[in-house]
């Protein structure tokens, strides 16, 4: 997601102006810092969900104070407590199970967020990935080992790229792969909503409401400060 701060995601923050942002998956708080360094001067707040943050916690909490709230929980137990959002990162589990309710539950929500959503393009659009196996129900939770993906190659090989997670030992099909769970989303809902996507870095989409004149020239800028960034 960091690879995307300078030339969209910023940009995007400083025309949306969120008051609430929520940052699903935050791993080593990169990403996290930047949007704390963006609420803070903002006046705006950030609450990160995710089960295991790898970053000093009680340091960026008081480094930030009512700035940040960190719920360390999957985004499925702990978006429902959520009341409001501006602006969603989507980037923890990245499977189709976990992604496409998470988008069902910020459908709940008064008013459908800006939602960014991280690895939309290869390796992981049409393939999932489990950093919790446990916690997708085995309905879902396609076939899957901790062995690595290549490029045109569908089976899971030794060695190749992101081995050290549990990927679903094939890609393509049905509920499979997070650009396929955004993609059964968007085919389900009966809001207006508009998808962007930035191809690079294993790919950036962005889904926004498009109802209103004002959401219709919202989704104007973003498409514009998408293509300019040449991403
Ligand atoms: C790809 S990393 C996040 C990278 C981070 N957004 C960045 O840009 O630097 C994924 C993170 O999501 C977390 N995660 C995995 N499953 C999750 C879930 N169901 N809910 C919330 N976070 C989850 C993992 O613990 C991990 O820290």
């Amino acid at each position: 997601m960091i690879y995307f701060w300078s030339s969209i995601v910023h940009p995007i923050l400083r025309y949306m102006k969120p008051s609430t942002i929520i940052e699903v998956g935050c791993a080593q708080g990169l990403n996290t810092l930047n949007l704390l360094s963006y609420a803070q001067s903002h006046d705006s707040k950030l609450i990160a969900i995710d089960p295991a943050p790898q970053f000093d916690v009680t340091l960026v909490k008081q480094v930030y104070g009512q700035s940040f709230d960190l719920k360390e929980g999957y985004s499925l137990q702990v978006l429902p407590e959520i009341e409001t959002a501006d602006v969603v990162f989507l980037d923890g589990d990245h499977n189709w199970y976990t992604v496409y309710h998470e988008l069902k539950l910020l459908e709940k929500l008064e008013r459908f967020p800006l939602v960014f959503l991280h690895d939309t393009e290869w390796p992981y659009a049409r393939r999932d990935m489990y950093y919790f196996p446990e916690s997708i129900p085995p309905s879902y939770r396609h076939p899957h080992a901790r062995k690595g993906i290549l490029p045109d190659i569908n089976e899971l090989v030794d060695g190749g790229h992101n081995e050290s997670v549990w990927n679903a030992a094939y890609e393509n099909g049905p509920r499979n792969g997070v650009l396929t769970a955004v993609e059964d989303f968007l085919a389900e809902t009966k809001l207006t909503l508009r998808l962007h996507r930035a191809h690079s870095q294993h790919g950036l989409s962005i889904i926004m409401p498009n109802e209103t004149v004002q959401e219709r020239e919202h989704n104007d800028k973003v498409q514009q400060i998408v293509a300019a960034s040449g991403l």
